[in-house]
């Protein structure tokens, strides 16, 4: 199967976790629009759910696919998030925010009883820090928060590259919400708690990639025999 196909498949799999009433968050990627896509089918067969989207290009693929959408504001309180990750560790620890929503997608993961992440197999990693950590910050005193972030991550005991974000046309990459990413290319983060703890005490960071205590189950889609398995 291709990387594709197990992503299909993990999101197809997530579909079958969704019971009529619920209210979802949908993620952002290449995998929850999948899910999006398939859920949206769910929905004109008479299914009834109502989903919170965690960026514009999530909203705007749930709106084609005529999923009901309401915000966090109306509904605080939702029972489930399916949601893809850029890695993923035995703990469920995570790495997100490859598609640039982490800030949102981590809001609607916190306001979820139960957060289900649909990644293919290669997604998984005995420890996080392969796949680049996006950290969002203010564009204002940009510098000197880099400079900020650079020490929180020796403080951490981890080091490398720090890299603006930008968009395939050169200009850097904005968020939804207007910010800046920072990626970090840590190679290995060894204790990524201390390491979300130092980040998110420097001023102008809005948020970072480390999706902790949030995940609580995974629907890992394994290229070996190409079919879903629960983690
Ligand atoms: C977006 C994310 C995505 O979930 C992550 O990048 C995985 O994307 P894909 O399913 O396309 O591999 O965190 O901010």
């Amino acid at each position: 199967m291709s990387p594709a196909e197990l992503k299909r498949a993990a999101a197809a799999r997530a579909v079958g976790l969704v019971e009529d009433g619920m209210r979802l968050g949908l993620g952002t990627g290449s995998t929850a629009t999948v899910f999006v896509e398939l859920l949206g089918e769910k929905v004109r067969a008479g299914l009834k759910v109502v989903g919170v989207p965690t960026s514009e290009a999530t909203r705007r693929a749930a709106e084609a696919a005529g999923i009901p959408l309401t915000t966090l504001d109306d509904t605080p309180d939702l029972d489930l998030t399916i949601d893809g990750a850029d890695e993923i560790d035995p703990q469920l620890r995570l790495i997100k925010g490859g598609g640039g929503a982490l800030l949102r997608e981590k809001i609607v993961a916190a306001a979820s009883r139960r957060m289900v992440v649909i990644v293919d197999g290669a997604k998984r990693v005995e420890t996080l820090g392969r796949f680049p950590l996006p950290i969002e910050a203010v564009p204002f005193g940009l510098v000197a928060t880099t400079l900020a972030v650079a020490a929180a991550i020796r403080s951490a005991g981890c080091a490398g590259p720090l890299t603006i974000r930008k968009d395939a046309d050169g200009t850097p990459f904005h968020t939804d919400g207007g910010h800046l990413i920072l990626d970090a290319g840590l190679g290995a983060i060894p204790d990524p708690e201390a390491l979300a703890r130092a980040l998110v005490a420097v001023p102008g960071v809005v948020e970072h990639g480390l999706f902790l205590g949030l995940a609580t189950g995974a629907i890992v889609a394994e290229a070996a025999d190409g079919q879903p398995r629960i983690v």
